[in-house]
């Protein structure tokens, strides 16, 4: 925990599956602030569009998803055993459910409607009203946070993204391909580069993080330099 009262706004944006999250949990940790995986947002409104049947067979009918928004009450809970915030819909857990491929490959076009952006982004900015928070996602630098003390845009080499994933989604036991997971991976860049509403993009003042030969310890201390510089 950082002993510096000053709080700030660390924005992680940046491709799928390049560890912002990882990386985003590890600075909150260390400076004692809370983490939020935006992410994990977009992924909850997807998995419940297709469990109330708005999203049939990969098909998302947008009309149907924007209908179900006032139905949807996101909540976060700390999970002391993970060291990291649960996500909650409706008071369901969905933390493990949001990571599937299905779920996956829907979550750009949900992500892409106008509404369902303003509705998440607008809880985004209550939850780091206080500050002392560090968010993950694609847009908190340029939509959330423009403002934010920090910006990190992170990048990594797509097959070693898809490398990551596909470990991370075997260890769970879910049956799926090496291909099909990097096809997902460069999909989904593709789709958050060209959305028409808060594409994916490098703000001006955001500093470039590319971890493709990075431990998690070596970008700790690539943060921290920079860290400090910023409270001082
Ligand atoms: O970080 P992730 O892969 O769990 O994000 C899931 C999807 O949500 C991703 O394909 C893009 C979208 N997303 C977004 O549009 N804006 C954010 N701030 C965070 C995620």
């Amino acid at each position: 925990m950082s002993n510096n009262s000053k709080k700030i706004i660390v924005a992680v944006d940046g491709y799928s599956s390049c560890g912002k999250s990882t990386f985003a949990k590890a600075i909150a940790a260390r400076l004692g602030y809370i983490f939020i995986d935006t992410g994990a947002m977009y992924r909850a409104v997807t998995l419940y569009a297709i469990e109330q049947g708005a999203i049939v067979d990969g098909v998302v009918d947008e009309a149907a998803v924007v209908a179900l928004l006032p139905k949807i009450d996101i909540g976060f809970k700390f999970n002391s055993e993970r060291g990291a915030s649960d996500i909650y819909v409706n008071g369901e857990c969905v933390e493990s459910k949001i990571r599937s491929i299905e779920v996956s490959n829907c979550v750009s076009k949900v992500s892409s409607i106008a509404q369902v952006r303003s509705k998440l982004v607008a809880m985004q900015q209550a939850m780091g009203r206080e500050r002392g928070v560090v968010m993950d996602g694609r847009d908190i630098g340029t939509v959330v946070f423009p403002d934010a003390e920090m910006k990190i845009f992170m990048t990594a080499d797509a097959k070693v993204r898809a490398e990551r994933r596909y470990a991370e989604l075997t260890a769970k036991g879910d049956k799926v391909t090496m291909q099909e997971i990097l096809e997902n991976v460069i999909s989904r860049d593709r789709a958050d580069e060209n959305r028409a509403i808060s594409p994916l993009r490098r703000a001006d003042d955001a500093e470039l993080l590319d971890n493709s030969h990075m431990s998690v310890e070596e970008q700790m201390a690539w943060f921290m330099e920079r860290y400090e510089q910023c409270i001082k």
